[in-house]
């Protein structure tokens, strides 16, 4: 099936996000970058460290090797992410845990901007530089308002502290990894963001998750490896395309509500819901939800009323006024 590429978000997409119970959503570094922090690969400036690539100093070898290497590393990282602030589409992000039945955040960004925004429980399948864990006894501390930001030794065992990050030749946290491969192949649409895929076994989720039968949708800029497998690619960054994808859901949502409010409502409220469809159109098409035949012919007469162009269809989708 041919991926489509879209600048905009289609109707396919709203409708499969409009009856999606579950979503479960993938970042990776690009989903930062409009926050200024720079992404591995794609441009970002942090390839090398030192002289060492950042996958040999981000590797559990180094840390045998070299724990205050290490750590060095990682305060030139907290020291980059501290000016950070979450931007638009981890504040969308944060809105969408609310709105669907069963939502999950999952992201390889060890930098909690997504914490910062809002989203709850979000599965760190890397870990968060803002921590820090015993080598011995995996004792964890948090360490964002230390001085230095590096524990002395682990209070419980007094062994030595490293960063509470996954490196290169380590595995992912067992339970994290297993809630969200789970999750991953529960949903019903499965959204990728500023990832390269490439880094496995993170990359994988999206690939299970198509495979179990979602919708599978990438917003990125640039193709990446699993862009073939997408249903629908969204090629803006993530600060564009996420609070337009907000809104749709914020549309869907007024939608439902208004649907089964609309089947109940007295003339008074038809005519306040004709006024704000006249504002939210404005001039625009307007197709209206029905199920019943009563409540068709309800807003039938309201947008002959404010002289709307209203062709009621069962099934169809009001959240079109804005996005036909
Ligand atoms: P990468 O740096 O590999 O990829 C960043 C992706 O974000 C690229 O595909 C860019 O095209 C895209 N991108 C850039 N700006 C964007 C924007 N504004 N909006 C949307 N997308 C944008 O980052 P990751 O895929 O996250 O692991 O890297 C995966 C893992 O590799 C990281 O978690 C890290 C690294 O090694 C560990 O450290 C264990």
């Amino acid at each position: 099936m041919p991926v489509k590429q879209e600048q905009n978000i289609d109707a396919e997409l709203r409708e499969r996000l409009r009856s999606a119970r579950g979503v479960f959503v993938l970042t990776g570094a690009g989903v930062s970058a409009e926050s200024g922090v720079p992404t591995f690969r794609g441009g970002g400036n942090t390839a090398v460290w030192k002289g060492l690539p950042f996958d040999v100093i981000s590797s559990a070898g180094m840390v045998a090797r070299d724990l205050p290497a290490v750590w060095e590393w990682f305060d030139y990282r907290r020291g980059v992410l501290r000016h950070c602030q979450p931007n638009p589409a981890h504040a969308a992000l944060a809105r969408w845990q609310d709105r669907f039945e069963r939502f999950t955040l999952a992201t390889q960004n060890i930098d909690g901007l997504h914490a910062a925004a809002g989203s709850r429980g979000v599965l760190e399948l890397h870990g968060n530089v803002w921590r820090a864990r015993c080598v011995a006894c995996g004792g964890r501390e948090d360490i964002r308002e230390m001085n230095g930001g590096r524990p002395p030794a682990c209070r419980a065992c007094g062994e030595w502290m490293r960063p509470d990050v996954v490196l290169f030749g380590e595995m992912l946290p067992v339970d994290v990894w297993e809630e969200a491969a789970g999750r991953a192949c529960a949903c019903d649409v499965c959204l990728v963001v500023g990832t390269s895929a490439i880094v496995y076994p993170a990359a994988g989720l999206p690939v299970a998750a198509r495979r179990a039968g979602a919708y599978l949708v990438e917003v990125n800029p640039e193709p990446t490896p699993l862009s073939e497998i997408c249903d629908a690619t969204i090629r803006r960054r993530a600060g564009e395309a996420l609070p337009r994808l907000a809104i749709a859901a914020v549309l869907m949502g007024f939608n439902r509500n208004l649907l089964v409010q609309m089947q109940q409502a007295t003339p008074a409220t038809l005519g306040l819901a004709g006024t704000l469809a006249v504002l939210l159109c404005y001039g625009g098409h307007l197709r209206v939800v029905g199920e019943s035949s009563a409540a068709r012919l309800r807003m039938g007469a309201v947008g002959s009323l404010f002289g709307l162009a209203s062709t009621p269809q069962p099934g169809t989708c009001a959240g079109s006024i804005l996005w036909a």
